[in-house]
């Protein structure tokens, strides 16, 4: 069945009676409540104006049975960094929020794991794990916001994705609510599982469509303290692949980060924070190196050397090697805070997609081409975490489109990827904002098992309605 979420009849204020005494361990926010809080990336995601925040997988399964009874419709909701519209709410609904969901259960340092709520911030869980010299096997720029369960729910990929893969290769075990208010218990603590299908992945990725994600066993891995970071000019994307191939190759470092950042990126943003780019040749991009070694003397020489002997083989374009935390700082604010165009250029159509790494470079020169030939004065914002060939692009012009145009600049945007093996999505999910990409690129056998494992799980549609899109 596919709904696209017609409100439920009952009004907030019914809702907000019938919710208060339902369970000890959950907390019901009022519009009142909500008011003076941040609502995240989307201005709708409190649009419901009921919150209902367990501190329990009981609580949380209380409220589930409660909606499931009374056809009342569920978003889950974590961090709210999500950046396509996953986490939308109407009036009639209530937001299933994991913020009460916020203790880290255990850490086993022989083992490498962490059990955590799913309410857990990314960052929380680094300080933990770091007490025993261990990190995640993710990192991504909004790792102070950004939820476990929500990035179990968009299977985020981040900065470490070369190396690690992505949520879903982290996750253990899982914890999640059905839209029946039952509990799927799956929390395994080992990576062999040899017993059927693997049915929790059903939830790593599943934007809250299939349940409400309450606890995760994650993967840790060694921190590695000791960082070098440059900022390297770049022909293209073959150039920095080349250099990201020959820093894996070294045995004494791990290479740690490759991030690209186009020519306008890196320039437009350098000039609004005032770092200077004196050293970069003037068409270069510029590709943000970090690798880790033995101690930061060693690792810095590594660096300096790698960059040395790749400088006339790779055409390198200038470079400059951080001479100090700070430093290192500033060069990844320059990356990590993306949305810094959003002021000039508020509502900006924005992508994230993802192609076979080798096929970059021809993909941006015909991205560009395509986007002239809608407009001549069209340009987009192009960087992203090149080692996995995911980019992330912005339409330089202030949104939202006109429908029409908006679907002509998504053709011109998802024109290739498929057919090279790529993806329209390749790590902020699909919500409500990525619904056409879904419908013409999910082959119809996938869509139609979609929506029957949908229609297996929530035959009243009940759960995050419209988003995916089920
Ligand atoms: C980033 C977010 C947008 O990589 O995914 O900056
Ligand atoms: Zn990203």
């Amino acid at each position: 069945m596919t709904r696209t979420g017609s409100p439920s009849p009952i009004a907030p204020q019914d809702l907000l009676e019938a919710l208060s005494d339902l369970h000890p361990e959950l907390t019901i926010l009022t519009a009142e409540d909500l008011a003076g809080r941040h609502p995240g990336e989307h201005s709708e995601n409190f649009g419901a104006q009921v919150m209902a925040q367990p501190s329990s997988t009981e609580a949380a399964a209380a409220l589930v049975t409660w909606c499931a009874a009374h056809d009342v419709t569920v978003v889950p909701q974590g961090g709210l960094t999500g950046l396509v519209g996953g986490s939308i709410s109407r009036s009639g609904e209530v937001i299933l929020s994991t913020a009460r969901l916020n203790r880290i259960l255990s850490i086993e340092p022989e083992e490498m794991t962490a059990t955590v709520e799913a309410g857990v911030t990314l960052e929380a869980l680094q300080q933990a794990a770091a007490r025993h010299g261990l990190t995640t096997g993710i990192d991504l720029g909004s790792r102070g916001t950004a939820t476990v369960g929500g990035m179990v729910s968009t299977n985020a990929g981040g900065i470490l994705a070369f190396r690690n893969g992505v949520m879903r290769h982290q996750v253990l075990g899982l914890e999640a609510v059905l839209p029946s208010g039952a509990v799927l218990c799956d929390l395994t603590r080992v990576v062999k599982v040899s017993a059927g299908p693997d049915l929790k992945q059903l939830f790593i990725g599943g934007e809250g469509a299939f349940g409400f994600v309450t606890r995760v066993v994650l993967k840790l891995e060694p921190q590695r303290p000791h960082r070098a970071t440059a900022l390297v000019g770049v022909a293209d994307a073959r150039s920095a692949l080349a250099l990201v191939r020959h820093f894996r190759s070294l045995p004494a470092l791990a290479l740690e980060a490759a991030e690209m950042m186009w020519p306008r990126y890196i320039r437009d943003h350098a000039a609004l924070k005032g770092l200077d780019l004196s050293w970069l040749e003037t068409e270069a991009a510029a590709l943000l190196i970090e690798v880790s070694g033995e101690s930061v003397e060693a690792a810095t020489s590594a660096l300096e050397a790698g960059l040395e002997q790749s400088w006339e083989p790779l055409d390198l374009q200038g470079g400059i090697v951080a001479q100090s935390l700070d430093q290192a700082r500033r060069f990844w604010d320059i990356r990590e805070d993306s949305g810094f165009y959003y002021a000039e250029i508020p509502l900006a159509a924005s992508f994230d997609i993802s192609v076979p790494p080798l096929f970059l470079d021809a993909y941006v020169a015909g991205l560009e081409s395509r986007l002239k030939a809608i407009d001549p004065t069209y340009a987009a914002y192009v960087y992203g975490h090149i080692a996995d060939g995911n980019l992330h692009l912005t339409l330089i012009k202030q949104g939202p489109l006109p429908e029409a145009e908006l679907r002509a600049v998504e053709r011109a945007v998802y024109a290739g990827i498929h057919e090279a093996g790529g993806s329209f999505s390749a790590e902020h999910g699909v919500g409500l904002e990525k619904r056409h990409g879904y419908e013409g690129f999910v082959s119809p056998e996938k869509q139609a098992l979609g929506r029957a494992l949908k229609q297996a799980l929530d035959p009243k549609g009940l759960f995050n309605p419209g988003k995916v899109p089920f």
